[in-house]
């Protein structure tokens, strides 16, 4: 069985289909002083598969509700997919009096989970947080699927080094193109700079690749700094498409071709499904 929280109701169809098992009729509630409920069915009693992305405090919530509602109705084994794991950004103690906030959500999560699969987070190492057995999945190679076909002497290029393994595993997997990855220095939580790639993207299309897009300030960046060096087209591609504030617009403003992205947040980009490598991840 699975239940799905509120924000990843698409996926967890998904990989119901996938894996040919019922998908659970949860009901989602607010109170008037803003506290939400979840209930799911009255007896469970058999290993469910929680699907939920926390890409809110009120989706963590939620998230504990339904690990909870779930042992409560008789869950014999509980395994909770974080398709996209929140605060897995605050990983250490980056300045003095700083929580490890990945390891507080991810003991919280535990207490309830019997194991947890994450897909892709900032730094696979989150996955030590959890006090139950813990995997991540790297679905980068998926990315390659809504490319267009014939891309003109592609570069797949990451706006840091830290996204430099998914543009390789793009790139292998739309089986042709250079690789080139940028630097980029954050000034602050909305501005960073970014210098250009060393290859030539002259008449070629340009293919950039990260993990996250949050408010958009380091993809519209990217994309501001290869659209002065004359490419054919620029595209761009991430795993989680978190798109806060105004990020479509600086992207579109900034000269996006097309934005791809999959469905571990459900956004209006998100046309790469994770479902098939989640279901041959799982065990039922
Ligand atoms: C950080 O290093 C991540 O890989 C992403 O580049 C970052 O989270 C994107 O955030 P934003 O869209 O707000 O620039």
């Amino acid at each position: 069985m699975i239940l799905s929280g509120s924000n990843s109701q698409l996926l967890g169809a998904r990989l119901a289909n996938e894996l040919n098992t019922n998908l659970a009729s949860v009901q989602y509630e607010t109170f008037p002083d803003g506290e939400q409920k979840v209930s799911v069915p009255e007896t469970v009693n058999e290993s469910v598969i929680i699907v939920s992305s926390t890409v809110t405090d009120s989706a963590h919530i939620e998230l504990l509700q339904l690990q909870d509602a779930a042992r409560e109705s008789g869950a014999t084994h509980i395994t909770t997919i974080l398709p996209y794991m929140g605060y897995a950004r605050q990983d250490k103690v980056f300045e003095s009096g700083d929580p490890v906030s990945a390891r507080a959500v991810a003991r919280s999560i535990s207490i309830e989970a019997d194991e947890v699969i994450t897909i892709n987070p900032h730094e696979p190492s989150v996955t030590e947080f959890f006090t139950v057995p813990a995997e991540t999945i790297d679905i980068s190679a998926q990315l390659a699927q809504p490319l267009p076909n014939g891309l003109q002497d592609p570069v797949f290029v990451a706006p840091d080094e830290g996204a430099l393994s998914i543009a390789r595993q793009i790139q292998e997997a739309y089986g042709s193109g250079n690789i080139d990855h940028m630097e980029k220095n954050r000034i602050s939580s909305t501005q960073v700079e970014i210098s250009s790639p060393s290859t030539d993207v002259t008449d070629q299309d340009v293919v950039i690749t990260d993990d996250i897009i949050a408010t958009g300030s380091t993809m519209s960046e990217a994309i501001r700094v290869l659209q002065n060096e004359g490419p054919h087209r620029v595209f761009i591609t991430c795993i989680h498409p978190l798109f806060v504030q105004n990020a479509y617009t600086k992207l579109q403003t900034a000269g996006v071709e097309a934005i791809y992205a999959t469905d571990t947040i459900e956004r209006g980009v998100s046309s790469v499904s994770v479902a098939t490598p989640l279901s041959n991840a799982v065990n039922l």
